[in-house]
């Protein structure tokens, strides 16, 4: 039954170019009044103050709108909880410096007047912020930024003015048409160690935890990024937390909003239309305020999600166990008082501070001894965690709200009696007994492996047998060593329908691709090796020698091969969607991959690569990883294939020499196409220009935006420098990609692209990176091979389709200019 409530950071271009209105003041004087039907516009002309109606005409608002956004374009208003029924209302600024909006005879809104005012005026500011001042004292009366709706703009503040006692917070609206004052509030809360709550009416509903001197102790990705600035203020006048956007050209809001739904989209176009969603909490389960009662704490990632402290106990262990978490945990062992001691907890979002006393001025060790003093102070911490740590919190009472934070979360010391903290240091009870439960999940799950595996070979084993049974020649010694089936010509020839052309399903330097269907019903891919190709033959043993090793979801499975007579095939599981470039790079199939779905591939594609260069058993180079080997299955979960060219390594090898460079134009490392030298770390530049592919739906070699001579690298990293990076998001993906998660993206991607190898990440790094929006990401620098376009054209001339493997001569008329 609960609202599910947001707060969307979406982000869209500015729409005009910020040309100053002509005909509309951003004044009001002393007795001017605007009517129905007029407007004051903000210098720059991004704002306008206006009489609108939202869905029912006969409910007009006075308010502040972005004046060339068309939807979502309210920021403020003045009436929301009572419209007026018709266009007859004006907002007049009298001699007392009030706005005063009357609607026959009566006064619908008014802001507070003051006595001494000598000429007020009234003016719309580019910030969006309608301020009413003294031109004379040029003091300040009032301003909108004082009384906020839903809607906090960019240098807005949220929070307390302690002199004036002035609290501004957010109130979102009833429903999407109705700007009464819903039920949801956002603000500041002054305990203590002072906390921003969203609240449902007088409960607490989510909680960002304490500002800890870097950010929000809950909220470890509010940091300053490529795109937001954020802070909090907190001292004696003031306590309020504000952000602003770096790039003066992106408009941003953040909104409350309490409507319920799954998954707001705010649509962000280039032809700077609509709102796109940048992010929005509460992001989990973990969220709700409470959710595991006193003394427990909250993991998105467990199973159970609410686990107790450490030396705590679930009160009701049976409604525990039920997941009703509600009655939280008490102690296993009651405090002495005396003595007594702390265990540190780390990574965690720290308890509400309703209850707490705040030392600015001493540190850790201090903290500990004045906890220590006091029977019921039951944890402390440092205020500010900035550099080596300062200031004291204390916590009285039962703990709630915490949240297991695994990047980016904050220590904790917690009181604890003489008896739980020897079993701390000893390895505890608890400790013990997780740990046989461990023990005896990897027991089990150690078993069904074994069997499992014993019972592939078994079936690996007596294939082989069966396959070499079979007559073969010469050739056929090299496959010997291998465990592969060998699938009879004849079985394929029926399953191709005799190779017909309609079975045929692609094309390469190698031979031809069919589709065939096994009596079974099995779909597979037939690759037929075209015949007299000595370079072929190389690559096909090759392919074979690898790919028979390696076993990963995001790796095409080879079923079996057939060298029978001139013949030698390699025999695929079929992959229903094709290959990744037919999706991405084509008008139309491009819309079919949301930004979900493109994140889901991105995240495969790294996972199957990180397999190739560390987990599986031999240490394997793949060198020509593109959008076209990677191919999708019918549930659109991408596969690597072609392993023609991958190279293996030994154990300690990290890097291999080659005088024959092949691969793909465009998507080689610099270092690998120059010198020959290929590593993981070449591997890991052709996924950052597949990431950057992907994310823009443009070819690298091919991406020459706005006539510019850049390739799609070149053009990332020049808007990357402007901190404009986002432009390069593909249309078709605007409305649903969440813009951190992208953004994320592309900072990896460039991150992959480094001209450099050392400076590359590992794609074990890449995949903590794309897993975990908490992580600081390096600065990338400069990319390898940004190209002119000229040069581009130069080599494409002779390289043929990029979609063929016509590697070598791509290469050396690259080599050759
Ligand atoms: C509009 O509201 C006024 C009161 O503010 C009322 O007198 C008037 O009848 C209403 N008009 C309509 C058309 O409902
Ligand atoms: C201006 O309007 C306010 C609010 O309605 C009122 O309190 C004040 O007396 C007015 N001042 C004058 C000079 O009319
Ligand atoms: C006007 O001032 C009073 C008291 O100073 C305050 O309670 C009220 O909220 C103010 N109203 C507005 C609209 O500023
Ligand atoms: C709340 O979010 C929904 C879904 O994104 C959107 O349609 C609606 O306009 C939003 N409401 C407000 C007041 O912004
Ligand atoms: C605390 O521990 C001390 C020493 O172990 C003992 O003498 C004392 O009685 C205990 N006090 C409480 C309240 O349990
Ligand atoms: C412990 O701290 C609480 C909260 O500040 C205070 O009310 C209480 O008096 C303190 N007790 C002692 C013994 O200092
Ligand atoms: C936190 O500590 C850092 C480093 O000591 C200091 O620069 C910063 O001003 C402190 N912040 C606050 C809010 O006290
Ligand atoms: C640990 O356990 C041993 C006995 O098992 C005990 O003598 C000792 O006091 C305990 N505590 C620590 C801190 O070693």
């Amino acid at each position: 039954m609960s609202f599910i409530t947001y707060i969307l950071f979406a982000l869209s271009l500015i729409v005009s170019n910020s040309i100053a209105s002509d005909d509309t003041s951003s004044i009001i004087t002393q007795s001017q009044s605007i009517s129905d039907g007029e407007t004051i516009g903000s210098p720059k002309g991004l704002f306008e103050l206006g009489f609108f109606s939202i869905t029912n005409p006969n409910k007009r608002y006075l308010g502040i709108r972005f004046k060339n956004i068309p939807t979502q374009n309210v920021v403020w208003v003045a009436n929301g909880g009572k419209p007026i029924n018709d266009s007859s209302a004006t907002l007049k600024l009298n001699s007392s410096g009030s706005l005063v909006l009357t609607h026959n005879n009566d006064i619908v809104w008014f802001t507070n007047s003051s006595t001494n005012v000598q000429k007020p005026v009234a003016q719309l500011l580019d910030t969006g912020n309608l301020v009413v001042k003294d031109s004379v004292t040029e003091t300040y009366l009032w301003q909108s930024f004082d009384y906020p709706s839903n809607t906090l703009l960019s240098g807005m503040k949220l929070g307390w003015d302690r002199k004036k006692k002035l609290n501004r917070r957010l109130t979102a609206w009833k429903s999407d048409d109705d700007p009464t004052p819903g039920d949801f509030s956002w603000g500041v809360v002054l305990n203590p160690y002072p906390e921003i709550y969203m609240m449902k009416e007088e409960q607490k509903y989510y909680r960002f935890g304490p500002w800890n001197g870097l950010r929000f102790s809950g909220r470890p990705d509010m940091k300053p990024n490529n795109v937001y600035n954020y802070n909090f203020i907190c001292n004696k006048e003031e306590v309020y937390y504000t952000w602003n956007i770096k790039d003066s050209s992106l408009i941003s809001k953040v909104v409350l909003n309490q409507t319920s739904y799954e998954r707001p989209r705010y649509i962000w176009s280039k032809d700077d239309e609509l709102w796109m969603l940048y992010s929005k909490i509460p992001a989990d389960y973990c969220d709700h305020y409470g959710l595991c009662g006193v003394n427990g704490y909250c993991s998105s990632t467990n199973s159970p999600t609410c686990e107790c402290l450490k030396g705590f106990k679930p009160k009701f262990p049976e409604k525990w166990n039920s997941m009703d978490w509600s009655q939280g945990c008490v102690r296993n062992h009651p405090l002495n008082c005396t003595n007594d001691g702390f265990v540190s907890v780390a990574n965690l979002k720290v308890p509400d501070t309703t209850y707490t006393l705040v030392d600015e001025s001493i540190g850790l060790d201090q903290c500990r001894g004045k906890c220590l003093n006091n029977c019921s102070c039951m944890a402390y911490t440092n205020t500010n965690i900035s550099g080596a740590g300062s200031g004291c919190v204390m916590w009285f009472g039962d703990l709630i709200d915490i949240k297991l934070i695994p990047v980016g979360g904050q220590g904790l010391y917690i009181r604890m009696p003489a008896s739980e903290l020897d079993k701390a240091n000893n390895n505890t009870e608890d400790e013990h007994r997780t740990n046989s439960r461990k023990i005896v999940v990897i027991t089990v799950s150690a078993a069904l492996g074994m069997l499992l595996l014993a019972i592939y070979f078994f079936y690996r084993l007596r294939r082989s047998i069966v396959g070499k049974l079979k007559t073969k020649g010469n050739f056929e010694r090299h496959m010997d060593d291998l465990d592969l089936p060998l699938l009879d010509l004849s079985t394929i020839i029926t399953a191709t329908d005799n190779f017909s052309e309609k079975n045929k399903i692609g094309e390469g330097g190698f031979g031809t691709v069919y589709l065939g269907k096994l009596g079974s019903g099995l779909e597979i891919a037939i690759k037929r090796l075209s015949q007299g190709s000595r370079q072929g033959t190389r690559e096909f043993i090759n392919e074979v020698k690898l790919i028979a090793n390696v076993q990963h979801r995001n790796l095409v499975k080879l079923i079996g091969c057939c060298i029978e007579r001139e013949e030698k095939m390699l025999v695929y599981e079929y992959m229903a969607n094709g290959s990744l470039d037919y999706f991405i790079f084509d008008r139309t199939k491009s819309k079919l991959l949301d930004w979900p779905k493109r994140f889901h591939i991105i995240c495969g594609i790294a996972r199957g690569l990180m397999y190739l260069h560390q987990d599986s058993r031999l240490r394997i180079v793949h060198r020509d990883l593109k959008t076209g080997n990677v191919l999708l299955d019918d549930t659109l979960n991408p596969k690597i294939s072609d392993f023609g060219l991958a190279r293996t390594f030994g154990g300690n090898q990290i890097e291999g020499n080659t005088d024959r460079i092949v691969g793909t134009y465009g998507y080689m490392a610099p270092e690998y196409a120059i010198d020959g030298q290929f590593s993981v770390k070449s591997d890991v530049f052709s996924f950052g220009i597949l990431l950057l592919e992907i994310i823009s739906g443009k070819k690298n070699r091919e991406c020459y935006i706005k006539k510019q001579t850049l390739n799609l690298v070149a053009y990332a990293w020049t808007l990357w420098k402007q901190g404009r990076a986002l432009q390069i998001i593909d249309s078709n993906i605007v409305d649903s990609c969440i813009v951190s998660e992208v953004s994320r993206c592309i900072h990896i991607g460039l991150l992959c692209v480094q001209q450099y190898p050392e400076d590359r990440p590992t794609m074990a790094d890449v995949i903590l990176m794309l897993g975990s929006e908490m992580m600081t990401l390096d600065e990338p620098k400069e990319p390898g091979f940004i190209m002119r376009k000229e040069s581009v054209e130069k080599n494409s001339s002779s390289s043929g389709r990029d979609t063929s493997s016509n590697y070598e001569m791509t290469m050396s008329s690259f080599i050759a200019r």
